[in-house]
């Protein structure tokens, strides 16, 4: 964990930046717990990351930074639990709005918006209205999201084009489905980060990651800055992406 930090000076080439980078925001819990804390105060001070991390992706000219901030699955955890995250999502959004509009960062929100608080909602609408002429970094947040709900999601609406027969069948490509899932505004990511350690992708963007390069770093959430992202971006450019061709080809 400390390895990442002793590394002075990362060394970036701005020419091959990802364009979009996705972030599983995972261990608030953990260094809450490592510290005698609630977990909630993890998720406090996870919300300064996402401050940190936005204005870094913002400085670097990264197009797009989507962050997992409440998972499907997350709406299981213990009521007290989801009611903190929900409200300290709307009080930092609405906080931060100013700052978004001043750094031209566009906000955009994807998850299953009917299982939302209608207040926090209404919050993420008029951010997302208000840095809506942002032309710098768009900020994703994926709140109510899961890739299954989505891709589901998805299925339900071609589904429905096709029995209208407005579509054909035999005419769905894979451009058919990425038109119709939450992310069909933006490009694949090409990073992917998991803070806290564990290897797996939760859920999180499952269709959208099929060429993205993974990096899983044991740092958790709350204690990961602007460095630990360049590091994360540098160990990226280090990789040859093949999209399934040879080392040869992609040459
Ligand atoms: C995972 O940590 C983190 C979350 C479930 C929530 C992340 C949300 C934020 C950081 C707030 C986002 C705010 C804005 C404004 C976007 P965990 O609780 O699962 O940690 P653990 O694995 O250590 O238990």
């Amino acid at each position: 964990m400390e390895e990442t930090h002793r590394i002075p000076n990362i060394q970036l080439d701005m020419a091959r930046l990802p364009r979009h980078i996705a972030i599983i925001m995972d261990g608030n819990g953990r260094w809450a717990q490592a510290r005698g804390l609630e977990r909630a105060a993890g998720h406090v001070e996870g919300v300064a990351t996402v401050r940190r991390i936005t204005e870094e992706a913002s400085r670097l000219g990264i197009g797009y930074l989507t962050l997992y901030a409440f998972s499907t699955e997350n709406w299981n955890r213990p009521q007290a639990e989801v009611d903190a995250l929900m409200h300290l999502i709307a009080t930092a959004i609405e906080r931060e709005t100013p700052d978004l509009i001043k750094n031209n960062v566009s906000l955009r929100v994807i998850g299953d918006a009917s299982r939302m608080p209608a207040d926090t909602l209404a919050r993420l609408e008029r951010c997302v209205r208000d840095t809506s002429a942002g032309t710098g970094l768009t900020l994703v947040l994926a709140i109510s999201y899961s890739s299954r709900w989505e891709i589901t999601d998805a299925a339900r609406r071609i589904a429905a084009e096709a029995a209208a027969g407005r579509i054909d069948p035999a005419g769905i490509t894979d451009e058919t489905i990425a038109r119709n899932l939450a992310t069909a505004f933006m490009p694949d990511p090409d990073l992917l980060i998991r803070t806290g350690g564990d290897m797996r992708v939760s859920n999180f963007l499952l269709w959208q990651i099929a060429y993205s390069e993974l990096y899983v770093t044991d740092i958790y959430w709350p204690d990961f800055d602007g460095h630990d992202l360049r590091v994360a971006i540098a160990d990226y450019q280090r990789r040859q992406r093949r999209f399934g061709l040879t080392g040869e080809q992609v040459k």
